[in-house]
């Protein structure tokens, strides 16, 4: 049986900035031996067994708090999940005393969800445990990024000259930021189309096409993802109403003989059907929107023992140790 062995050096993850294209694939290649190992009927392992994970979630989110806690149970952790309105945070605790509070309490890693972009890197300096970014305002959504590149070359293979199109909101999407930079490490040509309110030509900087012709961002896309418009984090209004915004922008049915006829079609959710997306798209056969989800759950099982093995400064041994298998 051939042993292998992995040697990962960076404890938390608040961006896809300091990853090389090297970890980024080291980081799907655990994803993928987890996914292998959990297809072929192992339910549980033990990465992590013994260790607190607290999943300190300060906004609303369903996918990523929910893959993020399955991730950890199916490592074997024991995690606590805990939201704002429910900590003592909403009694005027900062956020740096909260976490050394829940360091004193035993917590081997913190994961975090804030409204305010820079939270999770500030929170990192805090405490001197790993740390994982689980979106801070319109900063960064790393495992988005992450699981939503896995998902597409599940679809496409090798991203290098895939072009991608990401369609909405990008102005305030931490999503689209995350992506942007995963995207190019991994060598695909991102487009980001929408409103010139919210996908201004400064993007460019990034080393991106933007462009506000939705015929022209569609017709050579590999894969389309679109976005929603994220409302909380806007302070003032950039197109007149969201019918206004459907009517220009909205992926229908009409739009979508624009794409290659194997165009993929991504979106990290929440969706809002009838909006930046017709309802039958999302739930065409070109749509990846829930394999996305799926795979969530891979990259942060990948992710949480990535960094805890840093802390620890161990290196994982390969193939992965089962805990619970299916009989
Ligand atoms: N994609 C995503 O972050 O979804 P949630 O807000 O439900 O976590």
């Amino acid at each position: 049986m051939m042993i292998d062995e992995i040697n990962w050096t960076k404890k938390s993850l608040i961006s896809i900035e300091p990853l090389s294209r090297t970890e980024i694939e080291t980081i799907f290649s655990l994803a993928q031996s987890y996914k292998s190992a959990a297809e072929k009927g192992t339910l549980k392992f033990d990465s992590l067994a013994g260790r607190t994970v607290i999943n300190l979630f300060l906004e609303p989110s369903t996918r990523t708090r929910l893959a993020f806690e399955i991730a950890t149970k199916k490592l074997s952790a024991d995690t606590l999940t805990i939201s704002g309105d429910a900590s003592s945070l909403s009694k005027g605790e900062s956020l740096k005393d909260t976490a050394r509070n829940l360091v004193a309490l035993g917590a081997d890693l913190i994961i975090m969800r804030h409204s305010a972009s820079g939270a999770a890197q500030y929170l990192s300096e805090a405490v001197d445990i790993p740390v994982v970014n689980a979106g801070d305002g319109s900063h960064a959504h790393p495992t988005q990024a992450l699981l939503d590149a896995f998902t597409l070359k599940e679809r496409l293979g090798d991203l290098k000259n895939k072009k991608v199109t990401i369609l909405g909101d990008i102005l305030f999407s931490r999503v689209a930021r995350s992506n942007i930079h995963c995207l190019k490490k991994l060598g695909a040509k991102v487009t980001l189309a929408g409103p010139n309110t919210l996908v201004p030509k400064a993007f460019e900087a990034m080393g991106v096409r933007v462009s506000h012709n939705l015929k022209e961002a569609l017709e050579d896309a590999d894969a389309i993802m679109l976005l929603r418009i994220q409302h909380e984090r806007q302070t003032s209004t950039h197109f007149p109403s969201i019918g206004e915004y459907t009517t220009s922008f909205g992926l229908n049915e009409r739009r979508a003989h624009w794409l290659k006829p194997n165009a993929v079609i991504m979106h990290p959710g929440p969706i809002n059907r009838g909006v930046e997306i017709d309802s039958k798209l999302a739930d065409s056969n070109n749509s990846v929107i829930l394999d996305q989800v799926k795979n969530g759950v891979f990259i942060r099982m990948a992710l949480l023992h990535l960094c805890h093995s840093a802390h620890l400064k161990t290196k994982i041994t390969l193939p992965l140790k089962a805990k619970l298998t299916e009989r």
